[in-house]
């Protein structure tokens, strides 16, 4: 049986008027412009404690992980748009994946063992905060085991990029994000086709 394609968006800011999350929801427009199902998540509404092995020994995985792992699960491509903090991974963005990867059932990593994903960054800054995603990058393929697309996207100059209509003013660069998501949806159908 085939499974239907559905790519997730989300991004490693939680704050109102966050750049990357900008990005995410523009990813999940183009996508479903393009006849692909696509969900933007917003990390604020999974907020969870910053992870100790003490309170999972107590508490156990927060529920807000779990819902997330469960979100992750129903899509199967996840495009993740990183903030780079002084040249890597955002805390939340690290906690986040931290959390989802306690989880063991079925097995450890499951959820990003099989899915497909694919990143990109935007930032104030003239690179965009491509250079932190050489640390997500790593977190994911090397700690998780996960599949990432080697292309990668980041709209620099954040402020002034987008048009009236959260469009990026810049035409090849939304020509190229269109791409990378189109992309991100064969990889998807091939690996769960
Ligand atoms: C602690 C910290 C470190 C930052 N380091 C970088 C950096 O290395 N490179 C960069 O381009 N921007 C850096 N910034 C600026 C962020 O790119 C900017 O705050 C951006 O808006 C964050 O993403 P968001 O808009 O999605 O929240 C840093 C911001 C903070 C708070």
């Amino acid at each position: 049986m085939t499974t239907p394609t559905r790519l997730l968006f989300f991004a490693g800011s939680a704050r109102e008027g966050s750049h990357n999350k900008r990005l995410a929801q523009l990813g999940a427009t183009i996508a479903e412009a393009n006849g692909i199902a696509a969900t933007f998540a917003d990390l604020g509404d999974y907020p969870m404690p910053l992870y100790d092995a003490d309170l999972q020994n107590r508490d156990g995985i927060p529920e807000n992980a779990k819902k997330l792992e469960q979100l992750m699960r129903v899509h199967t491509g996840i495009f993740i748009a990183c903030p780079e903090y002084n040249a890597s991974i955002t805390p939340l963005l690290k906690n986040t994946l931290d959390w989802v990867s306690r989880i063991r059932d079925p097995e450890p990593l499951f959820v990003f063992k099989t899915r497909v994903f694919a990143l990109g960054s935007s930032s104030p800054g003239g690179m965009g905060g491509l250079r932190g995603l050489n640390t997500v990058r790593t977190v994911l393929e090397l700690g998780l085991s996960a599949l990432v697309l080697p292309d990668q996207f980041a709209v620099p100059k954040a402020a002034e990029a987008y048009d009236e209509h959260g469009h990026l003013k810049n035409k090849d660069s939304q020509e190229q994000f269109k791409a990378l998501i189109q992309k991100l949806a064969r990889a998807a159908h091939v690996l769960h086709g």
